[in-house]
């Protein structure tokens, strides 16, 4: 699947979308290191702080089925409709995908690719611990 497929299923994904109280649908899509994928919404709550993001939802769906090594994930926002406006993984997501992956993993926004340390540089990790 091309990256521009990718951001199209993320696009698709974000129709899903359960944000009642913010208006902005976001979609991820999460690609597996042998070519699966999963897909994510963002699901908001009345008690607005348990809310979970998209990208953590795809991560989250693929790790319960069994598979924790991925290639690229594509994020898609928009409160219009309009997805041309690149929405950047929050830091919550950023730190729960880099549990699972390296620095290059690929972070497909509607502006194009980007790499996980381009947000991340420097992370938190069971490496900080030792
Ligand atoms: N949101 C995501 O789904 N992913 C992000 O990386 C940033 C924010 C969602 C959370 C909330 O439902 C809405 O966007 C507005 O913050």
């Amino acid at each position: 699947m091309s990256f521009d497929e990718l951001f199209e299923e993320a696009v698709k994904a974000s129709e899903r979308s359960y944000s009642k109280y913010s208006g902005f649908s976001v979609g991820a899509a999460l690609i597996t290191a042998d070519g699966r994928l999963y897909t994510g919404c963002n699901i908001e709550n009345s008690s607005y702080s348990l809310t979970n993001c998209a990208e953590r939802t795809a991560v989250f769906k693929a790790v319960s089925d069994g598979y924790t090594k991925f290639s690229a994930i594509a994020v898609a926002g928009s409160g219009s409709g309009d997805f041309s406006k690149p929405c950047y993984p929050c830091g919550a997501c950023l730190q729960v995908l880099s549990e699972f992956c390296e620095d290059d993993f690929t972070v497909v926004l509607s502006d194009g690719t980007h790499k996980l340390s381009d947000f991340l540089p420097m992370r938190f990790s069971e490496e900080s611990m030792k």
